[in-house]
């Protein structure tokens, strides 16, 4: 960093803070790469230097995760909320239906997507206590013939996040939309039909969304999906169908690459609890002037939740919060308060600043 660089403590939900070396490495790369003579944003998606570069995210990211060859990987475009659309016309036969646990602003707007072009229903809610929590299996009334089973493994609105994943019916996939907690904790594949999430939380720059999909999964795709709809058109040619997002993946290569030495998955999940611990902590710890949304066994490791006395004093909050470096502390518009999200790449450092600050905003204005 040259002495003029400043940069923020960056809690922003998204796209949100990215490891300072993999910042630096490309900008070191950006207007020749690796001795090549030119940028990955001016490099063909069919040249040699890119085709290694796709083809090592991919491998990283199945060593990482445990990835068997039965799953296909897709670097695909449009966001999770394309997801929210290709899942059911991908998984769905004609005239199936498909089940959507309710967790949040983003699993209600799966589940709305999907209904527009045929049959999904709700497995469950907790709507009705403001999406605090997490329903329990006993709560879940799953259907049996559900082409899939569909939930959100972090709400990142109302901050709550799945300890362990929901159980399907025997024979029903199971799909997630891990937007916001992907590749920031091991989990076990095997128990998922497919995985999707965008990159621009824990993963890289926004414009490239991840999907993992068994493969067998794929021989349920109509034939008749435009092919940019299509996931088995996406895998049969490696994400290389079209032009894809070159420079995206490339930045996302170069997380996965960090994830690797920060000790994997199960580094970086030692890393992440520190920091939600760190956190909960002080909420905890400040007699009810800090009052967490979630209920403590939802409570999500990624995304923190708060209100405090009263919505004046969460405005002087941020304001002072910002002034001071400590930045995207705003909750979202539909619900209000403070949200601090910790995804992968935001140092413990940034979790100590915050934590007193808020000692310190406290002791002053209680
Ligand atoms: C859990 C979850 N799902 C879906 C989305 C929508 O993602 P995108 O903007 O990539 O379409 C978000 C965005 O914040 C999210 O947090």
């Amino acid at each position: 960093m040259t002495a003029t660089t400043k940069r923020v403590h960056n809690f922003s939900a998204g796209p949100a803070a990215l490891p300072l070396s993999v910042l630096e490495r490309v900008q070191a790369e950006l207007v020749d790469f690796r001795g090549i003579g030119m940028s990955v944003m001016e490099m063909s998606h069919r040249s040699g230097p890119f085709e290694a570069i796709i083809g090592e995210a991919e491998a990283d990211l199945r060593k990482l995760v445990g990835i068997p060859d039965d799953y296909s990987i897709l670097f695909l475009q449009g966001g999770a909320t394309l997801q929210f659309a290709m899942v059911p016309m991908n998984l769905r036969p004609s005239g199936a239906s498909a089940d959507y646990i309710l967790t949040g602003h983003w699993a209600k707007a799966a589940l709305k997507e999907a209904q527009k072009i045929g049959s999904a229903k709700a497995a469950g809610s907790t709507e009705a206590t403001s999406f605090d929590r997490i329903p329990s299996q006993s709560e879940l009334s799953l259907d049996r013939s559900a082409a899939y089973l569909h939930f959100t493994s972090n709400n990142t609105i109302y901050g709550t996040e799945w300890a362990a994943e929901p159980l399907p019916l025997d024979g029903v996939p199971l799909v997630c939309d891990a937007s916001s907690d992907i590749l920031s904790r091991p989990f076990d594949i095997k128990r998922y039909g497919l995985v999707y999430g965008g990159a621009q939380k824990n993963l890289g720059p926004a414009g490239v969304t991840i999907v993992i999909v068994r493969k067998d999964l794929l021989a349920r795709v109509p034939g008749d999906l435009p092919v940019m709809l299509d996931y088995r058109v996406m895998a049969e040619n490696r994400s290389l169908y079209n032009t894809p997002p070159c420079f995206a993946i490339y930045v996302v290569g170069l997380v996965l690459k960090w994830l690797v030495d920060e000790g994997g998955l199960a580094g970086v999940a030692k890393h992440n609890q520190q920091k939600a611990d760190l956190l909960y902590g002080a909420i905890d710890g400040s007699n009810g002037y800090y009052r967490g949304h979630a209920q403590r066994d939802s409570r999500s490791r990624m995304n923190v939740t708060f209100r405090m006395p009263s919505e004046e004093l969460e405005k002087a909050f941020i304001k002072k919060a910002t002034a001071e470096g400590l930045d995207g502390l705003k909750g979202h518009r539909s619900v209000g308060g403070l949200r601090a999200s910790l995804y992968n790449a935001l140092p413990l450092g940034a979790v100590e600043a915050l934590v007193q600050f808020m000692d310190e905003f406290q002791r002053k204005n209680a």
